[in-house]
């Protein structure tokens, strides 16, 4: 079962969901691809150093979304992946991932939706002065963050908590959670109907 993960960033989503996959705890599967639109992104030396292959574009040297977004199906389809992970991807996709996609494409956000959707979901959070956040993994359309929802994990804040204090919470959390639900995925054990989300036992 191999996994493409698309991250923009800092890259630690990626790195657990590769150590996860290298200690067995992945369902048996495997990270065959990161796709990247920031070359210089810090993520893209953690693939190099996990010797994992990478797809790096910039999306101003194509025409369009939907230009790019068929390159990246092509590389998909050439490492033979059976599930597409977003992992602080910071673009929303069109059609022409999503739909090839369905069912096979998941995103992690860092609020518990459908509460502060979009950048910055943390400071969100705190802004509005919530008691309890989290986490969201959900699967992806054409909205921001708006897919059927797989699971999630509440966080409360604390009085006094800071946005970094509060950011380091939600990515502990994200760290255990994210492999945790591509596991269930490589293991055949998540059913999507509209959007209903069931994860079966065996
Ligand atoms: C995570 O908080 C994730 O929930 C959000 O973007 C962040 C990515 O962090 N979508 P990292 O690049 O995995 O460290």
């Amino acid at each position: 079962y191999r996994i493409a993960v698309f991250a923009s960033g800092e890259g630690s989503n990626f790195q657990a969901l590769a150590e996860a996959a290298n200690a067995g705890k992945l369902g048996g599967a495997e990270i065959a691809l990161l796709v990247c639109d920031k070359p210089s992104a810090p993520v893209v030396g953690r693939a190099e150093r996990l010797g994992i292959p990478a797809f790096l574009f910039k999306p101003k040297d194509y025409d369009s979304r939907e230009a790019y977004e068929r390159e990246i199906v092509e590389k998909l389809e050439a490492h033979g992946v059976d599930l597409v992970v977003l992992a602080g991807y910071m673009r929303l996709l069109t059609h022409v991932i999503v739909e090839k996609y369905a069912g096979r494409l998941i995103n992690i956000h860092p609020s518990l939706l459908p509460a502060f959707p979009g950048k910055d979901a943390i400071g969100q959070a705190l802004a509005y002065g919530v008691k309890v956040s989290g986490v969201t993994v959900h699967f992806v359309d054409e909205g921001m963050d708006t897919g059927p929802i797989i699971a999630q994990a509440a966080i409360p804040i604390a009085s006094g908590e800071t946005s970094e204090s509060f950011a380091e919470a939600v990515h502990a959390v994200e760290r255990e959670l994210y492999p945790e639900v591509v596991s269930w995925f490589a293991q055949g054990r998540v059913k999507l109907e509209g959007r209903q989300v069931t994860v079966s036992n065996f």
